[in-house]
């Protein structure tokens, strides 16, 4: 039986009531990995004229997460960021992503950016989910079309992003 949007979005309000925690989002994780490999919802949801580059697909009127479906349709390198006070799942779906995580080596003051340098990097492939807790800094790297289900903790249409820099 195909996984449906509503479905999705039902059972991220499950693991998140279950557990609000660092479990609740392994086990977000693990749902949206189940999306990602569900050739009919990718067809359905993430399509290049309703996500490019991003749309809100799902936002929970309570809870506040939002399911997003994203499509770029060129190689880019991301610079590095973090969501601000939100958390957020990177789902992929196509096409083979490098994710750099970074470390803060200044953090900001004032109206100044936070420092940060390359700590690690690796690649997300189709099917894969990766946590990414607040604060927390990274940037994609992707080398073509690339379409993604991110798992957004509060809507980031409304959220501040820090002020961050590669030192
Ligand atoms: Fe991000």
């Amino acid at each position: 039986m195909p996984y449906t949007l509503e479905q999705l979005s039902s059972d991220i309000r499950g693991a998140l009531k279950a557990d609000a925690g660092q479990a609740g989002k392994q086990a977000i994780c693990a749902l949206v990995s189940k999306a990602l490999l569900d050739k009919e919802f990718i067809a359905q949801h993430l399509t290049a004229d309703q996500c490019k580059p991003r749309k809100v697909l799902y936002e929970d009127p309570e809870l506040g997460f939002c399911v997003c479906g994203h499509v770029y349709p060129d190689a880019a390198i991301g610079a590095p960021h973090d969501h601000g006070s939100s958390w957020a799942i990177y789902g992929l779906a196509e096409g083979d992503t490098e994710m750099v995580d970074w470390r803060i080596v200044k953090p900001g003051e004032g109206d100044g950016p936070s420092l940060v340098e390359p700590e690690r990097s690796y690649v997300l492939r189709p099917g894969d989910a990766h946590f990414y807790d607040v604060g927390v800094v990274h940037s994609p790297n992707r080398s073509g079309v690339t379409r993604l289900i991110r798992i957004e903790g509060s809507n980031l249409d409304h959220v501040r992003r820090s002020r961050i820099r590669a030192a």
